[in-house]
């Protein structure tokens, strides 16, 4: 979604803000805009439709030597991208870039009739209130911004800059992340920790109704109702070479190829082996707490809700007396659920900050039910806001479709389960397999992304020619055929549906025909005859079937299988999905899209 950056300091402001513009390009956005303002207050503004290319272009006529300035990525809320809409926003000697939404826009509108609008957005709105209290500079520029923060409805993460103060950022949010770098004699702000990777190490993560005026060489933070808050420096843990594609031609195929490593790091002090025993220190519930729980809530957008359901079928395997229920986020916000007694809530996501989770998060710690954050983005708001929480580690997901994250979602809910089933009491012979499997995932990973990658590129031609795809599996297959289905239709465009196998007769076996592949995802195990009798039925209808399985004897005529000679009969679906997120890659590079910026996706969803 949207991005801010700002710099403040004895360097040159159009290098840093394009560099920093660059570096949250991944989170999706249609156009692009930076403002510099120099020591007499002049403002150098560019703005453009597009890619930050375009901005360049630009650039190179108005090359300034500017010290202080602010940029933004916008992607379309309110009016189409344009570069009378794009960010940063001008009322009278200030300029604003915002992310979030305004809600009480049109009302707050009608109060401002000496600003003349020159674009459709919220933002300017905002611009346009912040400079009614400013007078002209009459009154400092924290206090015209809190001002009019206390009449916004709605989500923020702003910076504001004004000519008559070319010393100072003001920065403020509500429900939109931001962060302050600490330099030597410079001072950044960012509305995501990558984009400060390379200048400092030492951050302030701002809080939800805090304010802070920005200077070189000070941060001065309060409330907006005016109560000072200490500043607590965090280090950020990210290194360059985490958010460089390090000789992969797209992020994405290195974050798919870099899920050994990642796994790794979701695992890291948490398993035993030897033991068969996991261990979790970041949920901070006790024994008697964990062995308490009777319903488990799992909640997530898009791949983390996949993750979710995916976790859910494993946990139920093991642990007995508990209901676990996967929920999709935008939904389970609005419904009027019973939240049994001794419930706890998993809180799933990559980047901390979707809007819709947050929301769930915030209403299920109002019903007094503990939550636990499952995360990847280290500072991020749900992982600040949740009771307790276990970091996947899986490092910066820059491509905007989910690879690594998902796969150490799943682990590491499964890993919380087996905490739940150990405090429970479950024996050790029936969680071992589990953690003997989890503890040898990496490896079975390194070995099935080496050994599938050329011949699902191979495959990808011809698949890529169909214009529907329809994943199948059951039990633990079904929700990764719902991921597979997911990536491929967010990044190449291929109309793709997950179905149960089971489902199939009840109405989707109607759809096969020459139109459609069909992906069969085929474990080993106790339901893998029902999946193959399923699948007689796709193929007596004349499918055109796409089989990944691990089961040796599988014969059926089918147009292609991929055989995976996996040590891993539990998760064998977990490994099936690392085909799916290679087929959808190599798909993708044959239709020719941007493979990690995908049209009208953005990484981190901070709209409702
Ligand atoms: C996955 O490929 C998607 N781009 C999307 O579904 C994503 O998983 C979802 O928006 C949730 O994001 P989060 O994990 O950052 O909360």
């Amino acid at each position: 979604m949207c991005g801010i950056v700002g710099y403040v300091g004895d360097k040159n402001a159009q290098d840093f803000l394009i560099s920093g513009l660059k570096r949250l390009e991944y989170r999706g956005y249609d156009s692009a805009g930076i403002v510099t303002l120099a020591e007499d207050g002049v403002a150098t503004l560019l703005r453009a439709k597009g890619k930050i290319t375009n901005l360049e272009e630009k650039l190179a006529h108005a090359r300034r030597e500017d010290r202080i300035g602010i940029g933004h990525t916008r992607w379309a809320t309110h009016g189409e991208p344009s570069e009378t809409n794009a960010h940063p926003h001008q009322a009278g000697p200030i300029y604003l870039v915002h992310n979030g939404i305004i809600e009480n826009y049109k009302e707050l509108k009608q109060q401002l009739k000496e600003h003349e609008f020159k674009s459709e957005t919220d933002s300017e709105v905002l611009a346009a209130l912040i400079d009614s209290f400013y007078k002209d500079g009459a009154h400092p520029l924290v206090n015209a911004v809190v001002q009019a923060l206390k009449l916004v409805k709605g989500t923020y993460g702003i910076a504001v800059v004004s000519v008559k103060q070319p010393d100072e950022i003001v920065v403020a949010r509500s429900g939109s992340p931001l962060v302050i770098g600490v330099g030597h004699g410079e001072t950044m702000i960012a509305s995501d920790a990558s984009a400060l990777v390379g200048h400092t190490k030492q951050a302030i993560y701002l809080n939800d109704g805090e304010v802070a005026t920005v200077k070189s060489d000070s941060v001065e933070i309060k409330t907006l109702k005016a109560e000072p808050v200490s500043a607590k420096v965090e280090e950020i843990e990210t290194n360059l070479s985490a958010i460089q594609k390090g000789g992969y031609d797209h992020f994405l195929l290195k974050e798919i190829m870099e899920q050994p490593e990642s796994l790794i790091e979701t695992l890291r002090g948490r398993v035993n082996e030897r033991e068969g025993t996991v261990r979790l220190g970041g949920p901070g519930l006790s024994e008697a707490q964990l062995r308490k729980i009777k319903h488990l809530i799992i909640v997530g957008c898009g791949t983390a809700y996949h993750a979710g359901l995916l976790a859910s079928y494993y946990i139920e395997k093991f642990t007995p007396e508990i209901t676990i229920e996967p929920v999709v986020a935008s939904e389970y916000r609005y419904r009027q659920v019973y939240i049994p007694k001794d419930s706890v809530a998993l809180i799933v996501s990559q980047s901390g900050e979707t809007a819709d989770t947050l929301a769930c998060l915030r209403e299920i710690k109002k019903q007094g039910v503990t939550t636990i954050g499952i995360v990847n983005a280290i500072g991020s708001t749900i992982a600040r806001e949740v009771d307790g929480g276990t970091y996947v580690h899986v490092g910066p997901e820059i491509s905007v479709a989910s690879t690594k994250a998902f796969t150490s979602q799943v682990v590491a809910m499964v890993i919380f389960g087996l905490t739940i089933a150990q405090a429970k009491g479950v024996r050790t012979s029936i969680l071992r397999p589990y953690v003997k499997e989890i503890a040898h995932l990496p490896e079975t990973i390194r070995k099935t992304l080496e050994s599938v990658k050329d011949s699902v590129n191979g495959l990808a031609g011809k698949y890529a020619a169909y214009e529907h795809g329809i994943y199948l599996g059951r039990d633990t297959a079904y929700p990764t055929a719902m991921e597979g289905a997911l990536k491929l239709k967010e990044i190449s465009y291929v109309d793709a549906n997950a179905y149960a196998f089971g489902e199939l007769k009840h109405g989707p076996l109607a759809l096969i025909d020459d139109r459609f592949f069909e992906i069969a995802l085929l474990p080993k195990g106790e339901l893998y005859d029902k999946a193959i009798s399923n699948l007689q039925e796709v193929l007596a209808r004349g499918g055109h079937v796409l089989a990944i399985t691990n089961e040796e004897s599988f014969d059926l005529p089918v147009d292609d299988v991929i055989r995976l000679d996996v040590d891993a009969e539990l998760f064998a679906p977990l490994i099936m999905n690392l085909v799916l997120q290679l087929l959808a890659y190599y798909v993708t590079v044959a239709k020719g899209y941007d493979v990690d910026q995908p049209r009208n996706l953005a990484k981190s969803v901070t709209v409702e």
